[in-house]
């Protein structure tokens, strides 16, 4: 089986959809941590965001894989932990802009869907539902208020004891959202088939259980 979970920046996709995986004994992919990878090494070397060509070019170069460790799935450019960097304030700023272009998402759907192919996964991303996975037999597409979502990054920084501020966040998220819904490949839009859930004012449980309680009848 598989599940397609997609929606805007904090609305908790990769928090349920790792509750989920766990509890079935699925495979989790977390697709933004593959275009994040892509561009802390665009950062790290220099190249230009705006060029495709070189954006898929070190696509290309680079070897950008998962390794479950416990509870904490470790993300790797080569043989490198990134797992941490990848979520700065540079990467997060500049993701969108890498994963605007068309070669560069080409390349890393490629990746999805052979690790897909898998078996039993749980993918989470902007557009699992209408592009990588299309035929996922159960789509999820997670909302909540820009308000909320903020908070909920803002508490989880203070909790690890990073700087952060309250109404940047909320602006940040929202330029994110603008630029992943308006891109013309692949755009962050609910799939036609898709089951959403407005996650505002309810707890992760709540809405792991609404979505496990959707696999079990589809089941
Ligand atoms: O967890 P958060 O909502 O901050 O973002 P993420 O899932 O790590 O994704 C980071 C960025 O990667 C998104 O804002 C999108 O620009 C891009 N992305 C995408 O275009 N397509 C995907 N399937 C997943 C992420
Ligand atoms: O993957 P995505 O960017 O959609 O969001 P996330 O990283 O799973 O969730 C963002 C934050 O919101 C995390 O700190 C979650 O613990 C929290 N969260 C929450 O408070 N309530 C929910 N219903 C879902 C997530």
């Amino acid at each position: 089986m598989k599940i397609a979970i997609d929606g805007p920046a904090a609305a908790g996709k990769s928090t349920v959809a790792k509750i989920i995986a766990k509890k079935l004994g699925y495979v989790y992919i977390d697709t933004g941590a593959m275009y994040r990878a892509l561009t802390l090494k665009a950062l790290q070397t220099s190249t230009d965001l705006e060029d495709e060509n070189s954006l898929a070019n070190l696509a290309d170069q680079i070897k950008i894989s998962f390794k479950n460790v416990g509870e904490i799935q470790k993300v790797f450019i080569d043989k490198q932990n990134v797992t941490d960097e990848i979520r700065n304030h540079d990467v997060t700023n500049h993701v969108s802009y890498v994963a605007k272009h068309k070669r560069v998402r080409e390349k890393l759907v490629e990746m999805q869907q052979s690790l897909a192919e898998e078996g039993n996964v749980v993918m989470d991303g902007r557009d699992i539902g209408t592009f990588v996975l299309p035929g996922a037999e159960l789509k999820i597409f997670l909302i909540a208020s820009v308000e909320e979502r903020a908070e909920r990054r803002h508490k989880e920084n203070i909790e690890k004891g990073f700087e952060s501020d309250l109404e940047n966040l909320k602006d940040e998220i929202r330029r994110r959202d603008q630029i992943d819904s308006e891109r013309e490949v692949a755009p962050l839009i609910k799939a036609e088939d898709a089951v959403e859930i407005d996650t505002t004012s309810k707890s992760i449980d709540e809405v792991a259980e609404q979505i496990l309680t959707l696999i079990h009848s589809k089941r």
